[in-house]
């Protein structure tokens, strides 16, 4: 095989969560400052799959991927480089099955150019080192960015649930420094964003060596000229504090969303992931951040069919779910993960028949609760952040507080904050009707 060309387009596809897309903007924007051009994955010089492992059929895709890319119709096999939590757990193994280019993990890739260089030689350039977060002071500043932007704030994670890969391939729990953070969001408003979302594994986990915690971020934030939203995802239960639950109330520009996932409703289940909150702890939370922001919406992350889980812990679950009312979730069946603890968990297999009615029947509740939210903010009014165009003429599509789509025809654009009637509700999306236009 001929070494491949020093490229001069890239591409980068991004898989996974939020944090990884975040990831996969910055490896696009420190290849940009390289000189090369961004261009589409039929045809660049440099294909980047930026892979997630969460779940198995996540981790199949990689290979078909990569097996698509060698064969692609436009024009010849690009570099591939592979990088994100695949890359961190399993980039030896591939790179062994099949020839790619470069190998890099999700805390190194501010070495990518460096490394794409090395693989244009034709060897294998494979980095999966932890350095703590050195990559934040190594990338370039931010520049266009779209109204709602990400930022990460906190990463890795220490909570070692039995299901999880996350801190085996993002490391240790860690928090930028407050300096850099508030830099970078400076520079993405600079850059047009009218929000910002924190991002980490374990955001609320985020502090500082003087105990600032998330909620001192969130106040910080709050008071850079034109940052008009701040969001923050993904929490974990025990780090839920009062600072931040206070927050909701006394910060205007923090969103009423919570997303706080719970995985079970039985106790025992929950002891076996070792998530170290019960039901009940999980719900005296959410009592409390609704005692200070009634219209909050609040999103959960479920796991069915985990090692054990029996019936009538699986009613467990679906009670927990019409006790909360939850706005949106997201919801999964247990994939056993290689290298956890849960994938020993041999006794009380669920077979997959069993995964699948039970995910159903959890769906089925969850989308009962999400459209009876979305129909009772039919007829409110409220602000919508406008974020991309719609598919008819002169509609735009944006964002409620609540995060819900909503459809509107307007003369506005991309980027503006437009004050809403809500007048249709839809299970999955809102219509609305400006009112006027909010102050700018
Ligand atoms: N740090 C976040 C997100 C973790 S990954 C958190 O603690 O919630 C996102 C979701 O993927 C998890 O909340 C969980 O619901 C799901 N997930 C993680 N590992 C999984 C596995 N092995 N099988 C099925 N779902 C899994
Ligand atoms: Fe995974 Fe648990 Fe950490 Fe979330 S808190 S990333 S589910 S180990
Ligand atoms: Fe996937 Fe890694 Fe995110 S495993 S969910 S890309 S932290």
């Amino acid at each position: 095989m001929n070494a491949p060309k020093s490229p001069k387009t890239f591409h980068v596809k991004s898989y996974g969560c939020q944090m990884n897309v975040y990831d996969g903007e910055r490896m696009a924007e420190l290849l940009g400052a390289q000189g090369m051009t961004a261009s589409d994955a039929a045809t660049a010089d440099l294909v980047v799959l930026n892979t997630c492992h969460i779940r198995e059929r996540a981790t199949e895709k990689v290979y078909s991927e990569i097996g698509r890319l060698k064969h692609r119709e436009e024009a010849p096999a690009p570099m591939i480089a592979v990088a994100g939590c695949v890359a961190q757990a399993e980039g030896e193994e591939i790179a062994r099955r099949t020839k790619i280019d470069v190998v890099v993990g999700p805390q190194a890739y501010h070495n990518l150019p460096e490394l794409v260089s090395q693989a244009a030689s034709g060897t294998l350039a494979l980095d999966t080192d932890m350095p703590a977060i050195a990559k934040f002071g190594a990338l370039p500043k931010r520049r266009k960015v779209s109204p709602s932007a990400f930022l990460t704030v906190q990463e890795g994670c220490d909570k070692f649930c039995t299901y999880c890969v996350v801190p085996y391939t993002r490391g240790a729990e860690i928090s930028r420094p407050f300096a850099t953070i508030v830099d970078e969001a400076k520079a993405l408003v600079d850059a047009g964003a009218k929000e910002i979302t924190l991002l980490g594994q374990n955001v609320n986990a985020w502090d500082d060596e003087n105990g600032t915690g998330l909620h001192g971020l969130i106040v910080a934030l709050d008071k850079i000229d034109g940052l008009k939203r701040i969001r923050y995802t993904t929490s974990h239960p025990n780090d839920m504090r009062e600072g931040l639950i206070r927050a909701h109330a006394e910060v205007e520009s923090l969103m009423p969303y919570l997303h706080l996932p719970v995985q079970a409703g039985s106790d025992r289940i929950l002891k076996a992931m070792n998530r170290s909150h019960t039901r009940d702890s999980y719900l005296r939370i959410l009592e409390r951040v609704r005692a200070v922001r009634p219209d909050i919406a609040l999103s959960g992350d479920f796991i069915v069919g985990f090692p054990g889980e029996t019936d009538a812990e699986f009613e467990d679950t679906l009670s927990l779910i019409d006790e909360v009312r939850y706005a949106a979730s997201f919801s999964f069946k247990y994939s056993p993960r290689p290298g956890t603890p849960a994938a020993e968990m041999t006794d009380g297999f669920v077979p997959a028949a069993v995964m699948d009615e039970r995910l159903k029947r959890l769906q089925a509740a969850i989308a009962r609760d999400q459209a009876a939210f979305n129909a009772a903010t039919l007829g409110k009014t409220c602000e919508v952040l406008l974020e991309r165009p719609g598919k008819l003429p002169g509609q735009l599509i944006g964002k409620s507080p609540w995060l819900q789509s909503v459809h509107l025809m307007t003369d506005a654009k991309i980027g503006d904050l437009v004050e809403v009637e809500i007048v249709r509700a839809d299970p999955n999306s809102l219509a609305g009707v400006e009112t006027a236009k909010a102050a700018a």
